[in-house]
């Protein structure tokens, strides 16, 4: 390696050193969604003033040994100009459980519900807005 490659070879390197810290972000699991392409009530990105309106409520009902989950998004559905465009459920290690898609024309509230059978550990929930992005919660059964 001659010494112009090595240069390169070391800038490259520190380069990753300084970002990969960023990309871990607190509170959000290794494994997941490809590019963590969604924002949480704690790292609210360029949307903090979003938060409230945004981030999926999660219920979790039990009877006899099994359980329902039903995800609430307090935002309006103003047709397509302003609306939750779908939930998705997944389980604790991201793998896909669910989905509702709204209709804005259609559905007066974003609210999904999905049984869990006996299910236990973290469920995560996503929040779709067609303007403000994706939201995660989580919470545990
Ligand atoms: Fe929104």
């Amino acid at each position: 390696m001659d010494r112009r490659n090595f240069v390169r070879f070391v800038l490259a390197g520190s380069s990753v050193a300084v970002l990969a810290p960023r990309l871990a972000v607190a509170g959000i699991p290794e494994q997941g969604m490809a590019g963590r392409v969604y924002y949480t009530a704690d790292n609210p990105g360029r949307w903090s003033a979003k938060v409230k309106t945004h981030v999926p409520l999660i219920q979790i009902q039990k009877s006899e040994g099994t359980a329902t989950v039903e995800i609430i998004t307090p935002h309006e559905m103003k047709g397509y100009e302003h609306y939750i465009v779908k939930h998705v459920l997944f389980d604790k290690k991201f793998e896909f459980l669910g989905e509702k898609i709204f209709d804005p024309t259609k559905d007066a509230s974003p609210v999904s519900s999905f049984p869990l059978d006996r299910y236990t550990g973290t469920l995560y929930a996503l929040s779709v807005c067609n303007l403000h992005d994706s939201w995660l919660n989580s919470a545990e059964v």
